[in-house]
């Protein structure tokens, strides 16, 4: 079995259209304050290595905002909880420069080693949220190159320009290379 650590079911559904036999292990671990997602990552690779059985993947990702210092970059989740997309607009409010970069680090622990894959979608803060689907800051993320924002697409359109579609695709072509066999891959 091999399973991704995480509580939220977006993320798990996202990628298990790219790993389909990805199984989804719901469970709280530390989310060290850091400068760096990867910082983040390390950090609960080593805390869950001893407490969990066999393989398994996380994600920790963010959206960093360049007119704001790349804010709330780090501070992603707990700036979601308590400003939510609402706030953001309001920090956006008047502001011209609207670029921002979402990044999604995946750490794998497979056979006791250690990897990560980054995956970035550069874009745009929407004027006003948009759509239904996804999560998190889905309706106020207008890729590069789109007018429509995540919230707007389905997962598979997502998946094909996101962060962690980019991230979870280098997953698997590792799988496929070095350790084949771990996964069922899609194409
Ligand atoms: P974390 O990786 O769960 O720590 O995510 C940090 C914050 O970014 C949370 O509030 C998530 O809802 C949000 N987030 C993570 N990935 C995405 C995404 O793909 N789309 C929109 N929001 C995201």
């Amino acid at each position: 079995m091999f399973k991704i650590i995480t509580h939220n079911v977006h993320k798990y559904q996202e990628m298990k259209k790219i790993i389909p036999s990805l199984e989804m292990l719901n469970m709280e671990y530390p989310e060290i304050q850091a400068d760096r997602l990867e910082e983040v990552v390390d950090f609960a690779l080593n805390y869950l290595a001893d407490k969990i059985d066999g393989n398994f993947i996380i994600d920790d990702s963010g959206l960093f905002i360049h007119a704001l210092n790349d804010f709330p970059g780090v501070y992603s989740a707990y700036v979601f909880r308590t400003l939510g997309n609402e706030g953001i607009l309001k920090l956006m409010e008047g502001v011209g420069d609207r670029r921002a970069t979402f990044k999604t680090v995946i750490g794998v622990h497979i056979a006791g080693e250690n990897f990560k894959f980054v995956g970035l979608c550069h874009g745009y803060i929407a004027e006003k949220p948009r759509g239904t689907n996804g999560f998190g800051y889905d309706p106020i993320f207008v890729p590069e190159a789109y007018d429509k924002t995540f919230a707007e697409m389905s997962t598979d359109e997502k998946n094909r320009i996101s962060h962690r579609g980019k991230a979870i695709r280098k997953v698997s072509s590792f799988f496929d290379r070095f350790a084949p066999g771990t996964v069922d891959a899609e194409p």
